[in-house]
């Protein structure tokens, strides 16, 4: 989704727009694009395709201490030079950056062409901020920005920049990512944290209709009523290595290879010498939780496959009803939920704003919020009641991986912790499964330690175009997150079923060779799953199934079978989602694609 960065200081701004820009790419875009202020002068370059396109036509050493930036990804208008921002006003005195949509755009759009005899020159909805803000524009850039604002609806986070005001950079949020680093006479803002943090820890987090204004040696926020307002200042205490690719060919592959670490941190940190769950953050009590009957998990892509997970978790271990729904559906189909609701929101980025708006829905129909974030401080974060981080880690592959194992540790402590809270988990389930949570990161390196088993099979099925996932119980669940891996990374048509729906429909596709990941981790389950491949095998598919050491039975049945570390059923999709993502990973390495940045996608889907 785009990004958005901002330089005013000292320095010559273009070094630090285009680094900048270049920490921003795995939220993916399809074009960039820089505005500086020289002598009053307001330059703009874009460049449709990677930011490389966009190095190769300026100058690094402008002489500008302002500078604007942008990679774009396409949704008003196709990626074209043209279409990326910055977007100007007709007289090329003001440029803006927006990450967003302008819901009312048409609509601005027209009276500015039909009463204002202004001329468009893209396509983008975000172009009418540039002449909106010019046409309000009397000398005072904060001003203008302010009523330009006033009649947009929508979602954004805005940069502008005015030629007149050469040492003033304007910004504003509403439901898009927006954050100030503070620097040494010098201050910059962007859609997230690594991009800044080369130049800063010291960050200012800006919230939802608040405006800022910064020089080089000044940062004031102010609300929507344009009163100045005080903000903490957050310090990152991250590394910057940690957002590096150490040796990796990929930052997909070495997220993969953190998972025992990601794992390890989401738990230790939460339990104490006793093994007590210690979810600090989290203010449920036994008294809140009686009032609750019902549990809402909704969230977007990978961390949605984790609710499923959850959902299991939570009304094994804890007996509460629990329902689990994508955002884009839970928000427009006036859903079950009231004061006796626990809504649970997971996100990676704690940006997806279809996760944010259900949050709010639910918590205007008076549910209590608990969400389950990675990012530190990000929007689904700080409007919750109850909030538990993953310890992931920065996360840039566009692709979710470490995110998905931290938000599954997440969800089972969650739901011991409830069991314990409402009575419902015995102690001897609870400490059997704490153990066995403890064993995850080692079992995880065994896990690993066989990546080139799924290496081999990637080499043997890489141009395989048909290819499907199946499972039963919490394996299903499963099934759809190695299929979505595949599908994001490899571009292959796959897609992932119920095994027991297979003779309701699917099993028409079998033909020879078709390649099947069939997972069968669950012990219950195994003698049917067993089933399942025997009648895709007969009809001449290629079966690579992933099972629990000492379940050898698979052998004589599938083609090729990979063996995760015996565990209980319910931890099983802790372990069993890594071959899956090394799979993807792979396959899609060996056709040569862009595995961090697949196309089309992007890390963090900031519009509906
Ligand atoms: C995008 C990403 C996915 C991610 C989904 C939800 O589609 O490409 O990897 O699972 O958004 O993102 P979130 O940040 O809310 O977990």
């Amino acid at each position: 989704m785009c990004g958005i960065v901002g330089y005013v200081g000292t320095n010559k701004a273009v070094p630090y727009l285009i680094e900048g820009l270049s920490k921003l790419e795995y939220r993916g875009y399809d074009s960039a694009g820089i505005a500086v202020n020289i002598n009053k002068d307001i330059q703009v370059y874009k460049a449709k395709g990677r930011l490389k396109n966009l190095e190769a036509i300026i100058d690094m050493d402008m002489d500008s201490v302002i500078g604007i930036g942008h990679t774009r990804w396409a949704t008003h208008g196709a990626p074209s030079d043209v279409n990326a921002h910055p977007h100007m006003n007709q007289t090329r005195s003001i440029a803006v950056i927006h990450n967003g949509i302008i819901e009312n755009y048409m609509e601005i759009k027209e009276w500015l062409i039909h009463d204002k005899q202004v001329e468009f020159v893209s396509e983008t909805d975000s172009e009418v901020i540039a002449h909106l803000i010019d046409y309000y524009y009397t000398g005072d850039l904060l001003d203008a920005v302010y009523k330009a604002v006033d009649r947009m609806q929508g979602a954004y986070a805005i940069g502008v920049i005015a030629k007149q005001e050469p040492n003033r950079l304007v910004a504003v949020r509403k439901d898009s990512p927006l954050i100030v680093g503070l620097g040494e006479d010098e201050n910059f803002i962007a859609s997230d944290i690594p991009a800044l943090l080369k130049y800063t820890r010291n960050m200012l987090l800006i919230e939802n209709d608040e405006f800022v204004d910064l020089t080089k040696d000044k940062v004031t926020i102010y609300n929507s009523l344009k009163q100045e307002v005080t903000r903490d200042v957050y310090e990152v205490t991250w590394d910057i290595d940690s957002a590096e690719k150490e040796g990796f060919e990929h930052f997909t592959l070495k997220e993969i290879f953190e998972q025992p670490k990601g794992v390890k941190e989401t738990l230790m940190r939460r339990l104490n010498a006793d093994d007590e769950i210690v979810l600090e953050g989290v203010n449920l009590t036994s008294e809140i939780l009686k009032d609750i009957n019902k549990v809402y998990i909704v969230a977007c892509g990978t961390a949605y496959h984790a609710g499923l997970v959850g959902r299991r978790a939570i009304e094994n271990f804890a007996k509460i009803p629990v329902e689990c729904d994508v955002a884009s559906e839970f928000r427009y189909r006036d859903p079950f939920v009231d004061e006796r609701t626990l809504f649970i929101a997971v996100s990676q980025s704690g940006e997806t704003l279809d996760t944010l708006q259900s949050l709010r829905e639910a918590k205007r129909k008076g549910a209590r919020v608990l969400s389950i974030v990675n990012v530190v401080g990000s929007s689904v974060a700080r409007e919750s009641d109850d909030l538990l981080y993953t310890w992931a880690g920065p996360e840039i592959g566009v692709a979710s991986t470490k995110a998905y194992t931290t938000q599954l540790i997440a969800f089972y402590m969650l739901a011991l912790h409830l069991g314990r809270l409402n009575g419902r988990l015995d102690m001897v389930r609870y400490h059997e499964t704490i153990t066995e949570l403890k064993n995850m990161p080692a079992k995880l390196e065994v896990v690993l330690g066989q990546s080139e088993k799924i290496q081999k099979l990637a080499a043997s099925q890489f141009n395989n175009e048909k290819v499907f996932f199946m499972g039963r119980g919490v394996d299903c669940d499963l099934a759809y997150e190695g299929s979505l891996k595949l599908k994001e990374i490899s571009y292959i048509n796959s897609f992932a079923i119920a095994a027991g729906e297979l003779k309701h429909g699917t099993i028409a596709l079998i033909e020879d060779d078709t390649f099947i990941v069939a997972l069968a981790t669950q012990n219950a389950l195994y003698d049917k799953m067993l089933s399942n491949i025997k009648e895709v095998k007969a009809r001449g598919a290629h079966v690579f199934a992933i099972a629990k050491a000492g379940n050898d039975q698979i052998l004589k049945t599938a083609d090729e079978v990979f063996f995760i570390p015996d565990t209980m059923d319910d931890l099983a999709p802790i372990l069993a989602v890594v071959p899956t993502q090394l799979l993807a990973y792979y396959v899609s390495a060996l056709r040569g694609n862009d595995v961090d940045k697949p196309r089309n996608l992007a890390k963090s889907v900031t519009v509906e």
